[in-house]
Formats: C-alpha cells, sequence, structure tokens
C-alpha cells in the first residue's frame, strides 16, 4: 500500500513538474507570433501517444505523414518526449540542421537517456569532450578499419557455423545481434571467447529497455536496473582498459584492437586519453553499434527473402569473390570493393527501413527557419523518412531499387541513414564493413524462406519484425 502510495506521488510530482514546465514554454511562446503551425496537445504527454502508437503500429512515418498532410510539407511544431518539438522534414531542412551544429543547434537526448549514459560532456570539460569527438573518426575510418576485415570474417564464420548451420529454422534478429556484438568485443577489446562476449551482452538489453521506461530512479525499476548495467559495463571495461595498460608497459605485445589505437593515441596537444574517456568511448561505441547494424542485417535478410531476384544478383556477386579466393583464405579490402551490388541492395534497405528513424537537436538561440520562428531551448528533430519515402527524392519510393545508388546516387541530404554534417554517424565504414561481410557468408551458405509471411514490424525503439525474423533455412551445399 505504502508503495502504491509512493508511486503515486511520486507520477503526480513529476505529471506537476512537467505540467508546469510546458505552461511555462506556452508562456514564453507569446513573445513569438509566428510559431510553425502543429499541435503541442496535452500537457505533459503532448502528442507521444501518437508518436508511440504509430511506432508500435509499425509506420513511425504515418505520424509525420499526416501532419505534413495537414500543416506543412518541411516544417510544423509539436510536442513529444514532454518536450516543445519542431520536426523539420526535406533535403534543405536537413542540409539547415546538420550545418549548423554547435552553432545554431546543439545534439540533444532526453534526460533518461542522459542518466543512463553519463558522457564526457558531463565527466570531462567541454573542450576535452570537442576534442575527444574529434579523435573518434580516427579509431573508424577506412584505413584504420581495413585491418579488422579479416576478424569480421573469422567471427561470421564461427557465427554461422555455431548457430546458423545444421539448423532448419533460425530466429534472425538475436542472431544477428550476437554476431554484431562478438565483432564488436572482438575489434574493440579482443574479447572473442563466446561464453565471455555473451556475458558481456546481458547488460545491454538492460540498457535499450531502460531507455524506453518511465525515469524514476527506484529500487527494481527498469530506469535503476538500466543506470546498475551501465555502471556494471563501465567498471568491466576500465578493468579491460587497466590490464591492457599494464601489459603494454611490461612490453607484451598488445592486440591490434580499437583499445590499443585509443591507448596509443594523442590530441592535438599531444594527451592521452584517459582511462575515463576511453570508457565512455568504447560504451559509446558498443551502444551506438548495438542494435543498429543488427537491424539493418535482419531487415536485409528480410528483403532477400521477399525478392529473389535481388537475392540472386547478391548471390552471383558475392559467389564471384568466394571463387577468387584461395581454400581458408579471409575476405580483404580489396574483396570490400567488389561488393558494390549488395552494398547498394543494403543502402536501399535502409532507405526503406532505416534503423534510426532520426535524431534531435536543441536550439542554442532564438532563430528563424522558413520564415518562423524557433524559441531557443526548443528540441528540432529531423527524420529518415520525410526524404527516403518522397517521390520527389525517390521517385516510386515504395518500389524496391537498388540501381538507385549506381552512378552519383541521390541528391545531398536525401539519403540520410546515417545522418549528416558532423554528428553523422561515426560507425557508418564499421557498420558496412560488418553488414559485407554478413551478407557475403550468408548468401554463401544458404538461402532461406519467411517462416511469417507477412510479419509485422514494431518500433522496439528501432524497428524489427515483431517476431523477430523467424526463416526456414536452405543450405546450397554444392556452393559450399
Ligand atoms: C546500420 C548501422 C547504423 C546506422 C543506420 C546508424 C545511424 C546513426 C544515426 C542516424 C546517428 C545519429 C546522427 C545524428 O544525430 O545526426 C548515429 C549516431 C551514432 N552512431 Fe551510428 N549507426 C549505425 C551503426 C553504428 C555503429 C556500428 C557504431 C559504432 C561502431 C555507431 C556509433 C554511433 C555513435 C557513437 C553515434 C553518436 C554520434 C554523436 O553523438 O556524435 N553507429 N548513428
Amino acid at each position: 500500500m505504502e508503495l502504491f502510495f509512493l508511486c503515486g506521488l511520486i507520477l503526480f510530482t513529476l505529471f506537476v513538474a512537467v505540467s508546469l514546465r510546458y505552461l511555462f514554454s506556452n508562456n514564453s511562446k507569446s513573445s513569438y507570433s509566428n510559431l510553425p503551425p502543429g499541435n503541442l496537445g496535452l500537457p505533459f504527454i503532448g502528442e507521444s501517444l501518437d508518436f508511440l502508437s504509430n511506432g508500435r503500429k509499425g509506420h513511425p512515418e504515418k505520424f509525420i505523414f499526416d501532419r505534413i498532410a495537414k500543416y506543412s510539407s518541411q516544417i510544423f511544431k509539436t510536442s513529444i518526449f514532454t518536450e516543445p518539438t519542431v520536426v523539420v522534414c526535406g533535403a534543405a531542412l536537413n542540409k539547415f540542421l546538420f550545418s549548423n551544429e554547435n552553432k545554431l543547434v546543439t545534439a540533444w537526448w532526453p534526460d533518461s537517456v542522459n542518466k543512463i549514459f553519463p558522457t564526457t560532456a558531463q565527466t570531462s570539460s567541454k573542450e576535452e569532450s570537442k576534442n575527444l569527438r574529434k579523435m573518434l573518426p580516427n579509431f573508424l575510418k577506412p584505413e584504420a578499419l581495413m585491418r579488422y576485415i579479416d576478424m569480421m570474417d573469422s567471427i561470421a564464420q564461427k557465427h554461422l557455423a555455431a548457430d546458423w548451420e545444421g539448423k532448419e529454422q533460425v530466429t534472425v534478429y538475436p542472431l544477428s545481434k550476437s554476431y554484431t556484438f562478438w565483432v564488436a568485443c572482438k575489434v574493440f577489446l579482443s574479447i572473442d571467447d563466446p561464453e565471455r562476449v555473451a556475458k558481456f551482452a546481458e547488460p545491454f538489453d538492460l540498457l535499450a529497455s531502460g531507455v524506453l521506461s518511465l525515469p524514476i530512479d527506484l529500487p527494481g525499476t527498469l530506469f535503476n536496473r538500466a543506470i546498475k548495467a551501465s555502471n556494471f559495463v563501465r567498471k568491466e571495461l576500465i578493468a579491460v582498459i587497466r590490464q591492457r595498460k599494464i601489459d603494454l608497459a611490461q612490453n607484451k605485445t598488445s592486440p591490434k584492437d580499437i583499445l590499443s589505437h585509443m591507448l596509443q593515441a594523442t590530441d592535438e596537444n599531444g594527451r592521452h586519453m584517459n582511462e575515463l574517456d576511453i570508457a565512455d568511448k568504447i560504451l559509446g561505441l558498443l551502444i551506438g553499434g548495438h542494435d543498429t547494424a543488427s537491424v539493418a542485417i535482419t531487415f536485409i535478410i528480410k528483403y532477400l527473402a521477399e525478392l529473389p531476384h535481388i537475392y540472386d544478383k547478391v548471390l552471383e556477386e558475392q559467389m564471384e569473390i568466394a571463387k577468387s579466393k584461395k581454400l581458408g583464405e579471409l575476405l580483404n579490402w580489396e574483396d570490400i570493393q567488389k561488393m558494390k551490388y549488395s552494398w547498394n541492395v543494403a543502402c536501399e534497405v535502409m532507405r526503406l527501413s532505416p534503423p534510426l528513424q532520426g535524431s534531435f537537436r536543441e536550439a542554442l538561440s532564438d532563430f528563424a527557419l522558413n520564415g518562423f520562428s524557433i524559441p531557443k531551448g526548443w528540441k528540432l528533430y529531423w527524420n529518415a523518412h520525410s526524404t527516403h519515402r518522397n517521390p520527389e527524392c525517390f521517385p516510386e519510393p515504395e518500389n524496391f531499387d537498388p540501381t538507385r545508388f549506381e552512378g552519383n546516387g541521390p541528391a545531398p541530404y536525401t539519403y540520410v541513414p546515417f545522418g549528416g554534417g558532423p554528428r553523422m554517424c561515426p560507425g557508418k565504414e564499421y557498420a558496412r564493413l560488418e553488414i559485407l561481410v554478413f551478407m557475403h557468408n550468408v548468401v554463401k551458405r544458404f538461402n532461406w524462406k519467411k517462416l511469417i509471411p507477412d510479419e509485422k514490424i514494431i518500433l522496439n525503439p528501432v524497428p524489427v519484425p515483431a517476431k523477430n525474423l523467424p526463416i526456414r533455412l536452405i543450405p546450397h551445399e554444392h556452393l559450399n
């Protein structure tokens, strides 16, 4: 009873606090006579229920398209996650947002996310965290990643041997998650013992469910468990980093992983990254890469099952590469460069089913956009659907057509599964490699059929088939 009362009190306090904040933000709008068209919805929840329920029904884009039809094709206001938010649509406004990072806007995450993943932005000075951000792409640029392709290939082979071969049916999404997590543990930390990897993976599911929960930090709540999971992973990472530093100091051979690269790298002032910074960066990469590339792989498998003529062309390309290899020879950079058609297929999959729908920014000052006022502190939300499914950007947008990516490909700022500008996903090239390595290995071994022909797609918070995509495997023995 007491617990019930306490929870009621907390929810009430939260409701009052957020309602006051909402009223305050509505008051502040009196000084802005020219806000974008749209509806802020109810106090506290705003239009979040519609936003979330469209996602749960598998049509996240509907929230956007309903409002584009009602208010404006480029810009409208709403309120989601308790924040007054301006949704921007189309290539021109994507360009505006991406090119004004740290000038008019800055990246923004809901408070609950910041509590679960405190970053160096909170633990270091602003200047230090900016320097660290600048260093991140160095660890993930193609020249640095080339040397990990053979690692990815050998993990893909071990993964398929352990979890796919000899099975009549498999469920794709959990398996693709376990593949991408195994690759991450190996490439970042040289951890590849499957049991240790599986143990390390456990807290990550808690982290994901915590992000979606009510931000109440009390024993037993999902939110509280997510914070604990995050602390646990950070501690484990620090232990691995300390051990590696000892090994390096004793001149033991250092594995060629991203951790070694980070420990040896210096910023523009010649300073090394400290343990916490490195733990933070690796945690950020593990989280950034956890549910994204695995979702892309899951949807690639889905579309290849639905479109046999596309599957055949991917198989043809990959078999050409396979035939050029000696027995047991692992994939390399040149092989990846030959996988052009397969990558166009992956791109078309991410156009129709982007693993991340979009992300938020916060206005750093009052400014005008398309003739409307954007108040300081308001959030802005860019989303991939407004261009990916727009016939002006992609003719006949519902058609699956990988040739859209041939030649110069889509017009700038129309194809944005990885975002754009200075905050563009730093894991883009890494994701390309692990996706292509997986495609090579899976089509070489199998064809497959979906077991649930019309499986619904739900948002969780990334889009996934509701039953995780069970498939029947058809091994092509003669090709192996
Ligand atoms: C198909 C796979 C992936 C997709 C579609 C994807 C997409 C995105 C998007 C849309 C953003 C937000 C950009 C913005 O706010 O404008 C992002 C950020 C990020 N991604 Fe990825 N990502 C993928 C894979 C990865 C991988 C494999 C890693 C790590 C190795 C990674 C690490 C990150 C990080 C650290 C950020 C935050 C960057 C920042 O805040 O500045 N991502 N990603």
